[in-house]
């Protein structure tokens, strides 16, 4: 079925892992795709092979989520590219381990530079045109927003801040046809995971207290899914959800 057929959308960090999954998975559905990254060259291959593999538009996009005035340029930029823009996926992310005694000031900034201020900055740019054709946002956030992540405490804040701006902007914005969401994805297979695998200090046992309960990671494919069913019209009356897709892990 092609939900997405005649849907423009702008994934940040699309170059790789869940962002890629993401646009890979609406592409399928039939969406004309903007994959926005600081991995411009990853960007610009995975549209390609978008295209080649899909037979929609999709263009690579440079971008970085540090830089305020690029956030709140992208929308603009990939409206012109795709010639609409009816859905924005947030997904640019990174994650940093440290204990917090010891976390750098300018580490902590980044963190939440990346993971909360471009959400921000993005979804502000995009507004004015999603209310025009009723569009919607779909944050990736994380189950670090809903449970204590030992030795992350920049990448929990910043996941709890989404959480709230998504919360507060669905609510603003509910009655005006624009929907805002969140997924919490828990452990997904990804090179995020693999780049900032645990630090050998790490209490191992406070970690794995957050192990999934069907004892096994999620890939970047049911996240996408996930995406996917939120961005479409299915979800029509779902807005300020944040939708765990975490193997149980912040169950109980
Ligand atoms: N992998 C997990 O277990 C997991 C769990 C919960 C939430 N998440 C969230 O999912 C999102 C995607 O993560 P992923 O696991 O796919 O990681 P990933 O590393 O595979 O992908 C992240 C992408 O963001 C891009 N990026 C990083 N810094 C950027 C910047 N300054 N500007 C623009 N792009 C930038 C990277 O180049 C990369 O392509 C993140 O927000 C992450 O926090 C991941």
């Amino acid at each position: 079925m092609k939900r997405f057929a005649g849907k423009a959308v702008l994934i940040t960090g699309a170059a790789s892992g869940i962002g890629l999954a993401t646009a890979t998975r609406l592409a399928q559905e039939g969406a004309d795709v903007a994959l926005a990254d600081i991995n411009a060259d990853g960007a610009q291959q995975a549209a390609a092979q978008i295209v080649a593999t899909q037979g929609v538009k999709a263009v690579g996009m440079a971008f970085d989520a540090t830089d305020a005035q690029a956030c709140a340029a992208l929308p603009g930029a990939a409206l012109a590219a795709l010639g609409g823009l009816d859905v924005v996926v947030n997904s640019a992310g990174i994650l940093d381990w440290a204990r917090t005694h010891e976390c750098d000031p300018a580490k902590f900034d980044l963190v939440l530079k990346v993971n909360l201020y471009a959400v921000f900055h993005v979804s502000r740019a995009a507004l004015p045109h999603l209310l025009k054709v009723g569009g919607n946002i779909v944050n990736i956030s994380s189950s670090a927003a809903l449970a204590g992540v030992p030795y992350a405490a920049a990448y929990c804040a910043s996941k709890a801040g989404v959480l709230g701006m998504t919360r507060a902007m669905a609510v603003e914005y509910a009655d005006q046809g624009v929907r805002v969401n969140a997924i919490c994805p828990g452990t997904v297979e990804t090179p995020l995971l693999r780049k900032s695998t645990v630090p050998a200090w790490a209490d191992m046992k406070k970690v794995m207290s957050l192990a999934t309960k069907t004892g096994k990671p999620s890939t970047p494919e049911e996240i996408g899914a996930a995406v996917a069913y939120l961005a479409s019209a299915d979800a029509c009356n779902v807005t300020g959800i944040a939708l765990s897709v975490d193997g149980g892990q912040t169950a109980g």
